[in-house]
């Protein structure tokens, strides 16, 4: 089985081919066009973003075919992201698949992003298969999963405001940081020691009651919108005693400390709910290595494996894409021709 995978949901033009099975998958090729530009507007731009995608699809796929040496006829199916997303943007990668797929006489297989960023662990690590427990940090999502098998995702927790990702770019920009934030302010954040608990940039742990038990609406939700608050307060603060540019370290790392320490016990109590020895990272944020090393740091002592995948591939990427339609083809799934591109939509196989 060998699938050509689309990704266009936000700000990667991405193509890139897989072959095997979900239990012996091989990355064959991958080609990410990343659209910088909107790093001159501190955000995505949407408009901006589609035209980019049109001008970069079709080199793309052309470039992810000739790496991994097929031509479409070698293909069995072709994938692409349609949900959730930017729909102008899902526009161009679904309208464009479709197309291939019908003069070429191929399937194609919708994918859910998210779902999609479950499997990018697997082209990397063999081992990263369910059962397991999954957190998905992005620019737009923050999701806690049971994942008894694939396909099938237990929905435990999620955030009540801002995601992860987003976050790390809020701060950043109260920082003075480029966009997007979050390597910057683990950058600057590792210049800073730890602030312990009473110093002003200890920022207190958003939904952390130490009491609190399954059931509670708080045991494995998230929020961050206050802590993104408690950090412009502080900013604020050494602005006004002028410690600003000396305090910058400590603030972010008062910051990252906060967000770490959440996403790790959350983590944590799903895993010894559901009985989980493997914990699976997704999204940009998981490409954070001091939340990678706390979390490996919290289940060491219990025998728990936690694997996370390299930068390339946790961030927006088609391989990701590619690998969970390659699971969903060999489920006999295809996509209808009144298939098209939804900005949001809960995950396929989600309870
Ligand atoms: O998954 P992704 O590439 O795109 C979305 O689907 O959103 O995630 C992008 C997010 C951005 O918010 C970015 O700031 C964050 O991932 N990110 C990080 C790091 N690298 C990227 N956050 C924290 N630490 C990092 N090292
Ligand atoms: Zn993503």
């Amino acid at each position: 089985m060998r699938v050509l995978g689309i990704e266009t949901s936000c700000d990667e033009t991405s193509a890139a081919i897989v072959s095997g099975t979900p239990e012996a998958i091989s990355l064959d090729s991958l080609v990410i066009l990343s659209q910088d530009v909107h790093r001159l507007f501190g955000g995505v731009v949407p408009e901006i973003a589609s035209r980019q995608h049109l001008t970069g699809i079709v080199p793309a796929v052309n470039a992810a075919l000739r790496d991994a040496g097929v031509t479409m006829g070698d293909l069995d199916a072709i994938a692409v992201t349609h949900a959730p997303g930017l729909v102008g943007a899902l526009l161009v990668g679904t309208s464009y698949a479709k197309a291939m797929a019908f003069a070429h006489g191929k399937p194609v297989v919708p994918v859910h992003h998210l779902e999609g960023h479950l499997f990018a662990t697997l082209l990397e690590h063999p081992d990263a298969k369910p059962p397991f427990t999954a957190l998905l940090v992005s620019g737009g999502h923050t999701l806690l999963l049971d994942v008894p098998e694939w396909g099938r995702y237990q929905l435990l927790g999620q955030t009540r405001d801002d995601a992860v990702g987003e976050a790390f770019d809020k701060v950043a920009k109260l920082l003075g940081l480029p966009y997007p934030g979050g390597r910057p302010v683990e950058q600057l954040a590792a210049t800073g020691e730890s602030p312990s608990h009473g110093h002003p940039h200890h920022f207190a742990r958003p939904m952390l009651r130490r009491r609190a038990v399954i059931g509670d609406e708080d045991y494995y939700d998230c929020s961050f919108s206050g802590l993104k608050t408690a950090v412009l307060h502080a900013v604020r603060h050494a602005d006004k005693s002028g410690t600003l540019e000396a305090d910058k370290p400590s603030i972010a790392r008062g910051f990252q400390d906060a967000v770490i320490e959440t996403l790790v016990e959350k983590v944590y109590r799903a895993a010894k709910a559901h009985r989980r020895g493997r914990v699976v990272l997704g999204g940009g944020v998981a490409c954070n290595g001091a939340l990678q090393l706390a979390m490996r740091e919290r289940f060491a002592g219990r025998g728990g494996q936690v694997f996370a995948p390299s930068p390339r591939l946790a961030t927006d990427n088609a391989a990701m894409i590619a690998a969970a339609g390659l699971f969903r083809v060999l489920r006999g799934e295809h996509a209808e021709p009144t298939m098209t591109a939804t900005a949001s939509l809960p995950i396929p196989g989600m309870f």
